[in-house]
């Protein structure tokens, strides 16, 4: 039923966990994608031979660079002269709690909110002037369920990104709609990759389970299946929505 045949689709994030299981999922549809990396070159490079090369291409950027996007953007496009979907996927999760350093907490608070809203809105701004070209297109956008439970005390400024993030998309679907624009918030609760097992090695899994009705941790297909349905089109009136995968943890 889901079908990307004829759909390319840039994926921030590309490289690994949640990313690396989106570029399947999409190319595993049939349809095409921009994986888009940032340090992670050589998994980049084997992700785009394990789903095809020819389905795949991959392009390096630093996203705590606002200024690298428009590059970004334009290299994507350049590949086959479009793209019909936006999935600001990458993301970073540092520490840094009220007891830290003045200096740690605002570099982590910039720096979060740089690559986590900033370096989303840029691309946001983008896809949107593409979109509009080519009479529409969709925005996926990976927020948090930390954007409405709130984090751990040590993440502020993770959780506020996250929040940021989903007002930009609901502004996007309500600023965009009548140009056949869609934007889609998914807010994934923990999921299995290194962003979280970072956090299980200081804090244990055994606690964020014990707060998951499904009793385990998510897999970054949960997510990729989401991302992938919102992408293929079958939802547009449900443009401005979040869709939670967590488990049951924060029902709202
Ligand atoms: N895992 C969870 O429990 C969880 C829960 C809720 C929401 N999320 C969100 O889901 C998204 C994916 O998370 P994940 O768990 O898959 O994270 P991950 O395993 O840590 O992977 C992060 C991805 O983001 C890219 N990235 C990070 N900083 C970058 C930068 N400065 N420039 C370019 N790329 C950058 C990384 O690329 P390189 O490695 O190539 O640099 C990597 O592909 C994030 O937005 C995260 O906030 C995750």
């Amino acid at each position: 039923m889901i079908d990307l045949n004829g759909k390319v689709v840039l994926v921030t994030g590309g490289s690994r966990g949640i990313g690396a299981a989106i570029v399947r999922a999409i190319t595993g549809a049939g349809g095409e994608v921009v994986l888009h990396y940032g340090r992670s070159r050589d998994r980049a490079e084997a992700l785009a031979d394990e789903v095809g090369a020819g389905r795949c291409r991959i392009l390096a950027a630093d996203l705590d660079d606002g200024a690298a996007v428009p590059g970004l953007w334009r290299e994507a496009v350049a590949w086959k002269g479009r793209v019909d979907v936006l999935v600001n996927n990458a993301g970073i999760y540092v520490a840094a709690g009220v007891d830290a350093d003045f200096d740690v907490w605002a570099e982590v608070w910039a720096r979060t909110l740089r690559v986590n809203l900033v370096a989303a809105a840029h691309l946001c701004r983008e896809a949107v002037r593409h979109f509009r070209e080519r009479g529409g297109g969709a925005i996926v956008n990976v927020a948090s369920r930390a954007a409405f439970r709130g984090d751990a005390p040590d993440y502020t400024h993770y959780a506020a990104s996250k929040a940021g993030m989903v007002a930009l998309t609901r502004t996007i679907a309500r600023g965009f709609g009548a140009e056949n624009i869609t934007a889609f918030v998914v807010a994934p609760g923990f999921v299995r990759t290194d962003m979280a097992e970072d956090y299980f090695r200081d804090h244990g899994e055994a606690p964020v389970v014990r707060e998951i009705p499904l009793g385990e941790v998510a897999e970054p297909e949960d997510v990729a299946n989401v991302v992938v349905f919102l992408a293929s089109g079958l939802a547009r009136h449900a443009t401005g929505a979040t869709i939670d995968v967590n488990g049951a943890s924060y029902v709202r």
